[in-house]
Parts: C-alpha cells; structure tokens; sequence
C-alpha cells in the first residue's frame, strides 16, 4: 500500500517526485524519502511522517542538477516506521523504492550477509538492493544483475532501482503491486507511478504493468524484458484516479480486499504452519484464557475470532466492548492473554482497555493496521493488518484482515499448544488461501446489488441474522447498513429471533438471512422459515437455493465456511453502498461520524 513514483527527463526531477508524491500519501504515509541521481552522485533524502517533513528537510539543502530520480511514500509492514527504514534503500551504489512484501527475505538475507554484504534497516526491502550489487559484483552488467535479481524474489514486488553503476537509466519490474510507466509529454521523459493520479495532465501514454513484465528505462527510450506489454491512454481526472475509477474510497475498499488480504497473508503461510515473526511464541505459555477488547467493526471481528480461538485453539476466549470494559472493574488475571483489535491504533476506549491491562500485568498483542500509532506503542506485540490506508468511513478491508488476522493466530496457538490435529491444520490453512478469491467481487454479484437496493428503501427496519461466526457478521451487516443508509437495522442470532424480537416481523420487516451450507444450515433454515412464516420479507444469502426467500442472492459453493464468511461479508458491504448511494448519502463520510474515534 506504499505509493512509488520515478522520473527521467530534463524537467525539475525534485519537484516531479515530491508533487507526485503528494498525490499518492493518501494511500499511507509513516515515512517517504526520493533519491536523485546525477552522473557524479546519487543524493538521499527521507524523513518521518508527512509528506511535509521532506519538503522541508529537501529545502533546506543545497541540490544539484538531476535527471533521474525514484521515490515512495511508506506504509509499514516490516520494520517500524522509522527513518531508517524508510525508502529509497542504500546498499553501496544503488537504491531502490519497493511496494509489496518480500517473502523470502531472510533467507536472502542470511545468504548476502554471508557475502559480506551490510544491512542497516530491519526491512525486507533492503535485500533487493544488495542483492542487485552481488550479481553487479560479478557480471558487471546492470541489466543482467536486475534480471537476475528479480528471479530470485518471491512475494510481492513492485521495484523501481538505480545505480551508479549504470547511471542513466531506471530499472522497474512489476509483481503483485501496481506499477505503471508513461512517455511524458516533454521529449524524452519517462515517468513511473504506482497509480495515475501522480501522471495525470503530465503524460498521455502508459502502460498499466502486469504481473512479470519489467524493463529498463533512460532518455534513449524504453526496453522491455518481454512483449507482454500495450499502450494505453491515460484518464484525465484527478479525483477519479485517487479513486482508480470508483464512485466512492469505499467501493474502492471493497474491491481492494482480495488484494489486501493477499498482502496480509503474505510470508505467514507456510504448508503445514502459521508463522508471526512479529510474536514471540512464549508470549503464550501460562495462559489460560483470551480476551479480547475492541470497538465498532473491529469488535465484530473479535466476536468471530472467539468462535475460532475455542473451536480451533482449544482456549477460552470472551469479547468484550471495549467503553463497557473500562468502567466495569473487570477482574484480570496474569493468565490471560489481552488482545486489542483496532484499524486505527487511537481508538480512546481500546487504547484506555489496553493500558489497564497492562498496568494488571497481562501480555498484550494490538491487531492494527497503523504502525506506530498509540495502540502498537503500548501493546507487547503488535501484529500488522497491512490493509493500507482506509479512507471510507464505514470500515471494509480492516474488517477482512482482522478476521484473516485472528484466523491465522487461533491456527499459530493451536499449533503452539499442540491441540490441532494435522489434517484439520492443512485444511485451514488450505482455506485460508482461498481467501483472496473469496472475496473478489464478480460483476454478477456486484450487479444483484445493485439491483435489490431499491427494494429496501422504506419498511420499518432490517434484520441481519446469522449463526455462529455469521452472527457478528451479521452484527457488522447491519452496522454497515446504519452507518452509511441511516436506516435501522439490528444483528442477531437467528436463533434468538423467536425469543422476543419476532414479535415485529410483518412485510415491513426486511430480513437479511446468512445461510451458509457449510455450518449449522438446518437450524439457520428453520430459523428463516418461522420468520417467513410470519410474512417477514426475507432476502436469502447462501450457495443453496431457498424456495421460501422473497429476494435470494446466491454464493459459490465452497467447502470451508469461513470462504463463505468472507463472500457474504462483500454481499452485505455492497448491498449497505448500493442502497447508501440510492438514497443519496454521502457514501464516504456519513453524517455524525469520524474515521478514529480519539475522545471517550
Ligand atoms: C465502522 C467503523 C467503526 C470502527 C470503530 C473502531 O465502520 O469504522 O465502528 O470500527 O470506531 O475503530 P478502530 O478499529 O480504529 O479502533
């Protein structure tokens, strides 16, 4: 989720780097740094925070001439946000700007310290560089060395890289994260972008990489490593490209999952284990007893995880709301593991659950998606959502990636504790990489939607019901739905209907069911079939048809329930968009919200 820009050419490369740069810190912005290069020398500068910080330290120095130059905006994933892990990375003659994870990083590493090579930051990006120089080292070819340096990558890597070894041209390769390079509209100009904002009304022609394609570019022109290429013609508004041509951040959030989710699983699968570099295994001896605090969307994400953590960790897990912890004099003891989930890492009322819990002596690990924020300050251990920036209000891919998140550490302590059987752990872990898919939004889907939206304009409110695991799904459902339409809607155990809230049911009454094959569909079924029975409207969500449904929106079939967790999670986020975005709303920004809540 870090933003990547580069320019060849004979205007202002400072100024290109920084203004584009700018336009790509909405997507995440812990550090960013350029490095810019001239026939003498390669000058670096970096600094923490916003893009603002830079501007200032660039302006305060003295800079020469240049005509090629790279530069990223950071979102942390390994190695805290720090000005040394901040990109370009230095090995002896070149720096490169990364977006994307290096899974094999260590071994890698281990590999180029043996051959002498220095690593200054914790990052995983800094083995490109040096392993660049190795094969440079050797061949003393630049094109080879690049060549030969991206074969042996494995993970995500969108690299840009320059040398003085070879000091007119970029190197640029794409795999996983988008990269994209344009003839600019002076003569002989190369630009590089992670995204079109940075290039539009500076060049027309680009080229969207795919996945494998990479090339080298200088003044001379472009040459690619293959002809997986074509040209195309660049669009023209700013705003649109922020949103890579979604109506609103939040459609775009959604579409974004299956990618985020990729990045969070990124080198913490292996086939038959669950790796946290970022834990120390220890951290569960002597305790008994999970608890989780958190608030809004990411205690709907706790609430599914304690499903996981009793059924595959075989340890005791209770969710509590983080505003009511705090003033209940809870009771805790050194046995229990304390963890926090939130997005943002300032959320008040997690941050204050936190520290109680830390000053009563329990360990602590925060599930966040913002490095260095309070929250990862305070926590033993922090574990990385890696979801990128999210600018929708209403929470989408944070919610994906905590439970991906949770998911994987109910597996790492069932494997920990030795409780889980090695089928089952394959089979998880199998699912888990199914993931990504599950939550790709097909057109059809997308189109149904869309579609059902104005049916569920007026009535007199919405149910969203679901068992186990889909009961916070279907908590987080309706939240969506209240958040972004301002229409009423509730969660609720399907089970618990006939208990009191059935009682409102009439055609007015639009129920949202969550019927997985996969997990307890008998008694979800018979739960709908006393709603329907009372003239409930009931729009049905599950990969097997249910004649008794007024409105049906059918899943794939799948073997797992939690890939069809995730698919029904974008139903439901796209049904809230389509009838917010019906009734006018601001989808983005809702009325009487903030995207992190700092006060009690
Ligand atoms: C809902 C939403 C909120 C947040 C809640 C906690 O879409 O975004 O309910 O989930 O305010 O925020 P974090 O996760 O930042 O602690």
């Amino acid at each position: 989720m870090c933003g990547i820009v580069g320019y060849i050419g004979n205007q202002d490369t400072t100024n290109f780097l920084l203004d584009g740069l700018k336009e790509l810190e909405y997507r995440g912005y812990d550090s960013a740094g350029i490095a810019l290069l001239n026939d003498e020398k390669i000058d670096v500068f970096k600094a923490l925070g916003k893009l603002e910080n830079l501007k200032e330290k660039i302006s305060k120095s003295t800079l020469g001439e240049y005509h090629i130059g790279i530069g990223h905006t950071r979102w942390a994933t390994h190695g805290k946000p720090t000005e040394l892990n901040a990109h370009p990375h230095l090995g002896e003659y070149s720096y490169v700007v990364h977006n994307g994870i290096i899974e094999n990083y260590k071994e890698l590493k281990e590999e180029l310290i043996a051959d002498g090579h220095n690593f200054v930051s914790q990052t995983d990006t800094e083995v490109i560089v040096h392993l660049f120089e190795n094969y440079e080292n050797k061949l003393e070819n630049s094109t080879e060395a690049f060549k030969n340096t991206i074969q042996r990558l494995e993970g995500a890597f969108s690299i840009l890289l320059i040398s003085k070894a070879d000091p007119s041209k970029i190197f640029f390769f794409k795999h996983g994260s988008p990269l994209i390079i344009a003839r600019g509209k002076e003569e002989k100009e190369v630009l590089f972008s992670s995204s079109d904002a940075p290039l539009i009304g500076l060049a027309n022609d680009v080229v969207y990489l795919e996945d494998g394609v990479g090339g080298v570019a200088s003044t001379a022109g472009i040459e690619f490593f293959s002809d997986d290429y074509s040209w195309s013609t660049l669009p023209t508004s700013k705003q649109f490209a922020q949103k890579d041509g979604f109506r609103f951040f939040m459609e775009k959030e959604i579409y974004e999952q299956s990618d985020v989710v990729s990045d969070c699983m990124l080198g913490r699968l292996n086939d038959d284990e669950i790796l946290f570099d970022e834990i120390d295994a220890s951290v569960f001896d002597g305790i008994k007893e999970i608890k989780i605090c958190a608030c809004g969307t990411s205690y709907h994400a706790g609430l599914t995880s304690a499903y996981l953590f009793e059924r595959l960790s075989k340890i005791k897990c209770n969710v509590e709301i983080a505003s009511e912890f705090r003033y209940k004099e809870p009771l805790l003891t050194k046995d229990t593991l304390f963890i926090v989930i939130s997005q943002s890492g300032e959320t008040a009322d997690t941050l204050e659950a936190l520290k109680m819990a830390k000053k009563a002596g329990l360990k602590s690990i925060v599930v966040c998606n913002v490095d260095n924020s309070s929250m990862t300050r305070t926590a033993d251990y922090t574990i990385l959502t890696r979801a990128g920036i999210e600018k929708g209000v209403a929470s989408t891919k944070a919610f994906s990636t905590q439970a991906v998140v949770l998911w994987m550490l109910a597996l790492y302590i069932a494997k920990a504790k030795n409780v889980i059987d090695t089928n089952i752990l394959q089979n998880e872990i199998h699912a888990l990489r199914e993931v990504p898919s599950s939550l790709m939004v097909a057109d059809k889907m997308h189109e149904k939607a869309k579609r059902l939206s104005k049916r569920y304009l007026h009535g007199h409110g919405f149910f969203f019901i679901g068992r186990d695991v889909f009961f916070p799904l279907a908590l987080e459902g309706a939240l969506k739905l209240k958040e972004i339409s301002y229409l009423h809607a509730e969660g609720y155990p399907a089970g618990e209907m006939k208990h009191g809230p059935i009682a409102l049911a009439d055609p007015e009454l639009f129920t949202i069911a969550l019927m997985p094959e996969n997990l307890l569909y008998d008694k979800i079924k018979s739960n709908v079939e006393e709603l329907s029975a009372r003239d409930s409207t009931i729009c049905a969500i599950s990969p097997l048809d249910f004649e008794l449904a007024d409105d049906f929106i059918k899943t794939q079939k799948t073997d797992h329930y939690m890939l069809e967790f995730f698919e029904m999670l974008v139903v439901l986020q796209l049904l809230s968009m389509e009838i917010s975005i019906r009734l006018g709303n601001d989808v983005d920004m809702p009325r009487n919200l903030a995207k992190s809540v700092t006060v009690e």
